[in-house]
């Protein structure tokens, strides 16, 4: 049987990822956002997941304003970085894993969740970034990665309460594939920022902090906070921590919280990071 052996949260941001990309990871401004993932690489190292399901949101790179799935999964044999007008990361290829992927989009369809099947689809910052700083820079993913990409951009995004209870479905899923598998799920985006208008720069760390915590500890708590709260609160990008509570959903009420960074700024954002496992 197929497991889903922990969780991890991280933001996206594409300053990042230009970081690492341009060799600029040891400077000042960088260095201690990087430092704070030292720790997970280690920690990737040991658990080695087989498939990682990486819950996140496209940026207009896949889809468009002509198209716009509320949920997305990635079956195909694998995606390449897109192109976000710098030309594509100098990243590996992704890998998926089309039987686990078709399996998780028939069991959350016939579970009653609305799914859209992708057989091609290019992976932007969103999926990449949180792959670049858990991995590092290597020349192969070191797992398979299935895309869940979760509409965030246009508004009517999918309710926290909704993602969580997708949370439990993908663990349905998971544990009713045939294969011995070691499966996580990372749930992507945020915390606070706001990229346009007069709020543009908003960071919110009282917010944030309370956020982490309460995801941890009252999941259920967590998934009734309507889409306004964030809104005001971690301002118009800060909605994108509703796909937290896609992963949140896909482990016990009561987990371990491994590990915990939170750091301000990385570029407009405040970044934060967890690690959550099952108790058993
Ligand atoms: C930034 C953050 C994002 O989540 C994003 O998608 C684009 C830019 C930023 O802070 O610059
Ligand atoms: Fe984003």
């Amino acid at each position: 049987m197929a497991r889903i052996t922990g969780g991890i949260t991280t933001s996206h941001v594409p300053a990042v990822g230009a970081a690492i990309d341009l060799g600029k990871t040891g400077e000042d401004y960088w260095q201690p956002l990087f430092a704070g993932y030292e720790f997970s690489k280690k920690w990737m190292a040991e658990e080695k997941p087989d498939v990682v399901i990486l819950v996140y949101n496209d940026h207009a790179s896949a889809f468009s304003l002509e198209l716009i799935p509320t949920f997305a999964i990635g079956c195909a044999e694998s995606f390449q970085p897109a192109d976000e007008g710098w030309g594509p990361r100098p990243v590996p290829t992704v890998q998926g894993h089309s039987e686990l992927a078709w399996h998780i989009a028939q069991s959350t369809i016939l579970d009653e969740f609305d799914m859209t099947i992708v057989n091609k689809m290019d992976v932007d910052h969103g999926l990449t970034v949180p792959l670049s700083l858990v991995f590092g820079e290597p020349e192969q993913w070191p797992c398979r990665i299935i895309p869940l990409a979760v509409n965030v951009v246009q508004y009517p995004p999918p309710t926290g309460n909704r993602c969580y209870n997708l949370g439990k479905a993908i663990r349905r899923a998971v544990e009713s594939f045939g294969e011995d598998l070691n499966v996580q799920i990372w749930g992507t985006g945020g915390m606070s920022h706001q990229l346009q208008g007069p709020r543009a720069g908003l960071i919110n760390q009282a917010f944030d902090k309370a956020f982490l915590d309460q995801l941890v500890k009252d999941p259920e708590a967590q998934a009734r906070v309507p889409h306004i709260d964030y809104v005001r609160e971690a301002g118009s990008e800060g909605i994108e921590l509703v796909m937290w509570l896609i992963m949140r959903g896909a482990l016990d009420l009561d987990v371990e919280e491994v590990y915990r960074f939170y750091h301000v700024p990385a570029s407009n954002t405040a970044v934060g990071h967890l690690i959550l496992k099952n108790r058993t």
